[in-house]
This record gives structure tokens, sequence and C-alpha cells, in this order.
């Protein structure tokens, strides 16, 4: 499996927060990025147990459709003290309307009621890359924190503003994207696929 410059790489996924980092995280490689939604793919069930299932099954699932490299990543959030919930389930949490708020509140609400003294959590990047009908390549990153409530600021996705990475004061939802971009879970989860060997500079 290689990636030459100026091939073409569907990104599988329908999150414009998601697309957005990886669109910016490609660009140094000179490939001709599409999302999901640009070539009117629908999104598959994820019926899989682990993060690295999940992206394997979205990225196979567009490969296989589309006949070009595809590159899905499957995320969320992991907290400690509710035995690593919400987990796979992060976006589902959000509910249909996908309101981050709802989920952020759930969180809380949950920690709450098991009186949990443990705020630590970190952040889940599962990537796979996979070319049609072919097994695909996994790389995972994570970035390790804690969570603070009421959320905070409105940059970001999802639960980034009750999340503060280790060793800084202001939550993903405060901090300056590029900032974040440099630190996160899916940043550290590409290093390791830029430093494999399927990248043919
Ligand atoms: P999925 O990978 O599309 O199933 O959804 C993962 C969910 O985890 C997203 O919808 C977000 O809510 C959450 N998530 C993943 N990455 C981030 C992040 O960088 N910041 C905040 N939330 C995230």
């Amino acid at each position: 499996m290689k990636l030459r410059p100026r091939d073409t790489l569907v990104v599988a996924s329908h999150n414009k927060g998601k697309v957005r980092e990886i669109v910016e995280l490609l660009a140094p490689f000179n490939l001709h990025v599409f999302g999901a939604n640009d070539i009117d793919i629908e999104e598959p069930e994820e019926t899989e147990t682990t993060f690295a299932g999940n992206a394997a099954l979205k990225a196979r699932w567009v490969a296989d459709r589309c006949g070009h490299m595809a590159l899905a990543d499957d995320s969320g959030l992991v907290v400690n003290a509710l035995g690593g919930e919400p987990g796979i389930y992060s976006a589902r949490w959000a509910g249909p309307g996908k309101d981050f708020y709802v989920a952020m509140a759930r969180v809380e609400r949950e920690l709450k009621e098991k009186g949990a003294t443990d705020p630590s959590a970190y952040f889940v990047s599962a990537l796979a890359l996979a070319l049609p009908h072919e097994e695909p390549r996994i790389f995972q990153g994570e970035v390790h924190g804690h969570l603070t409530f009421p959320p905070r600021g409105t940059n970001g996705f999802g639960y980034d503003p009750i999340f503060v990475p280790n060793g800084e004061t202001l939550t993903f939802g405060e901090m300056d994207p590029a900032k974040k971009l440099a630190m996160n879970h899916r940043t550290r989860a590409f290093q390791k696929l830029t430093a494999s060997d399927i990248f043919e500079r």
C-alpha cells in the first residue's frame, strides 16, 4: 500500500470538524483529497466494538464503493471514571440532533451520579487507511487530560469545551485551533501514519 503525490484519497467521514482537521494534516503531501460528502457515499453503521474496528469498517466501506484509497478516523472520549464511556459511543451520546451540549451534560450527570472524584479522560483516534478490497492499516493516537465543567470555549467541536489536555489550563474549546491540532489524538495517529512506509516521498 503506497500513497504518492497526486494520488486521490477520500476522507471517509461526514463530520466537518474531522474532515477539516484531516485535510489540514494531509496538506503537505500534495494529494487530491475529497470528503465522503463530496462523492455522495452514505455512512455505514458502526457495528464494531473498538475504535480500530470501526475505523477499518468505515475506510473499507468507502474504498470498496468509490474505488480509491480511503482514510477513516474513529475517535472519541474515554472517561476513566465511567469505565471508558462514552468511548466508541461518543457521537451517539449527542443524540439524533448531534448536540454535544447534550452529550457533555450526560457525562457530567453520570459522573455526579457515580460520585466520581477522578476527572481523568483521554481522546483516542484510530485512523484506518484502506485500498479497495484490501485489509486496512491502522494507526492509533491518544491525548490525555482531565474534564472540567461547565463547558468552556466555542472553538473546535464535540467534547472540546470540557477537555483540558495535560500541562495546559485552557480547554480544547478555548485553545487556538492550530495549537489543538498540534497536540491532539488525530495528529498523533497521523504522525504514526506519516512515519510509516505508506507515504512515498
Ligand atoms: P465518530 O468517530 O465519528 O464515531 O465520532 C467520534 C466523536 O467523538 C465525535 O463526534 C466527537 O464528538 C468526539 N470527538 C472525536 N474527536 C474529537 C475532538 O478532537 N474533539 C472533541 N470531540 C471529539
